[in-house]
């Protein structure tokens, strides 16, 4: 009863598995997995013949006292329902998805839960993983998802209201970030003879130079910003342009994913009560 079950082998769950796998937080012989195609599995026990695959759901909740649930939203309700006969209130599930709240999963499960957003940045080490606890939680479990998603990058502990704001910051935010500057990209290409190829290459690696600038050189945005635009030079124009345009921009940007998750969770909600 004391081993680690992993519902779950897709993009996050494969990519969340291996990387506590290779940080070694959680040893491949306290591990449980299941999934539904266990073909994708094959990989995954020939290079760890430790870690036990279950056969089924509730054959891996017999085993488990945490539980993470790397299903697709939709299917959250469905694993839950069918491992109810093998967990209790001192289990710990753990869920990734966004739009599901802690109080709607609460309706199906009394026990200890945990949901985290994970990034896609954590593939290279990277970003935040956002995550918040139901009042059961306690102490040391707290500890537990610290330590496994510390193997991912950084994790920060946030209030559930926030948490849509901070996943289009953390989870949504690499696709923001690489929109942006694709677009930045293109604009260069179409004002010059630079091919998109090269302008993208240029950006990136500028983005990536002042992103060590600002981490590892210790610098804030602002600092970067007055150290590159000098006072009536030609990049203070482009400054005053991006000051004026984008408060807009992210103000309907942040409008339209709450408006989003607002219908996700109306649309889950209905799903969850019947
Ligand atoms: N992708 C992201 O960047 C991201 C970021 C943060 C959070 N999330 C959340 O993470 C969750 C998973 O996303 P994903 O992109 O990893 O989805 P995914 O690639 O579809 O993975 C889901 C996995 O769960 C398996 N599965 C489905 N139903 C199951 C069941 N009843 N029992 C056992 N296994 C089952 C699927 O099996 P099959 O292989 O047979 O389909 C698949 O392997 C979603 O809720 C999503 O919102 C995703």
């Amino acid at each position: 009863m004391d081993k680690i079950g992993f519902v779950g082998y897709g993009s996050m769950g494969s990519m969340i598995i291996n990387k506590i796998l290779s940080s070694n937080i959680i040893a491949p012989e306290d591990m449980v997995v299941s999934t539904r195609s266990p073909n994708k599995l094959s990989k995954l026990e020939k290079e760890y013949p430790e870690i036990e695959i279950a056969l089924d759901n509730l054959s891996l909740a017999e085993k488990c006292q945490r539980i993470f649930l790397f299903v697709g939203t939709g299917e959250v309700g469905g694993v839950i329902e069918e491992i109810k006969p093998k967990i209790s209130e001192d289990t710990h599930i753990i869920y990734i998805s966004a739009g599901l709240t802690i109080e709607i999963v609460e309706s199906k499960f009394k026990g200890k839960i945990t949901k985290v957003i994970p990034s896609l940045t954590s593939k290279v080490g990277e970003g935040v993983s956002l995550v918040c606890h139901n009042k059961k939680v306690t102490i040391g479990d707290v500890d537990f998802v610290w330590a496994v998603f510390r193997s991912l990058g950084s994790v920060k502990t946030i209030e559930e209201e926030d948490l849509e704001v901070a996943t289009d910051l953390t989870s949504c935010a690499p696709a923001f970030i690489a929109q942006i500057f694709k677009e930045f990209s293109s604009a260069a290409s179409n004002k010059s003879n630079l091919s998109q190829e090269d302008a993208e290459e240029m950006v990136i690696k500028t983005l990536y130079g002042t992103v060590k600038l600002i981490c590892e050189g210790n610098m804030g945005f602002d600092e970067v910003v007055s150290r590159v635009a000098t006072k009536g030079g030609i990049t203070e124009e482009g400054i005053k342009v991006i000051q004026n345009r984008t408060p807009a921009l992210f103000d309907e940007l942040f409008k339209v994913t709450s408006q989003k998750n607002k219908n996700c969770k109306q649309i889950l909600n209905k799903e969850w009560l019947n």
